[in-house]
């Protein structure tokens, strides 16, 4: 297996753009939250990378507490179904909580998730997402802090993953289209 960055056809958004975006969420998050007991819950696993950039750029006190929801399953395009695979391990009612997550496809999940946790008694619920399928999606979500808007094609690094490789890559790309050759053929889950 080569050097990760041999496996990339093109590059979507920099390290340094990935940077400049978390750096100024996170100095509204944290003027927004100021005084408050924030609760940042991510969405696993995508979720990692961001909310690690950004729970250390935030300058308030906060808990990081994790949920793990899958909608892809292994292949490219997003299934519709949300699975639990880990739930949170706290109670939500009476706090306020910002959802961290990697991208928006569908919406499915991230709509999923606010109904959820309002529906568990959160004081407030809103959403921090670095990417944006705009163009995929079914479901309306409310985003409070938006992050890049990116086209239909399959992205990975910072988090998002083909077939749970390339988490690791420091920057959002596309993938070789080699690299998708083993995929099933017809309905992708
Ligand atoms: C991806 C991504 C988002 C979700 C977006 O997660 O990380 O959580 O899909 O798609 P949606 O808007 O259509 O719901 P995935 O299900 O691949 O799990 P993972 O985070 O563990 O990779
Ligand atoms: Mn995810
Ligand atoms: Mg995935």
């Amino acid at each position: 297996i080569a050097d990760i960055q041999s496996h990339i056809d093109h590059e979507l958004v920099s390290k340094d753009r990935i940077e400049d975006l978390i750096s100024k969420v996170a100095a509204q998050v944290s003027q927004d939250y100021a005084g408050k007991d924030l609760l940042m819950v991510a969405v696993l696993k995508g979720a990692i990378n961001t909310l690690a950039a950004l729970s250390q750029a935030v300058t308030i006190p906060v808990q990081l507490e994790f949920m793990s929801l899958s909608s892809y399953g292994s292949g490219t395009t997003s299934s519709g179904s949300i699975t639990v695979r880990k739930d949170l391990d706290c109670s939500v009612r009476g706090r306020h909580i910002l959802i961290v997550e990697d991208i928006i496809d569908s919406g499915r999940t991230l709509r999923w998730l606010v109904d959820e946790l309002r529906s568990r008694g959160a004081a407030s619920v809103e959403v921090f997402a670095l990417l944006d399928k705009t163009c995929r999606h079914e479901v309306q979500v409310d985003v409070k802090y938006p992050g890049y808007v990116i086209p239909d094609e399959f992205a990975v690094g910072f988090g998002l993953d083909y077939d749970e490789r390339y988490r690791n890559l420091d920057s959002i790309a596309v993938l070789k289209p080699q690299e998708y050759e083993h995929e099933d053929q017809g309905e992708q889950s």
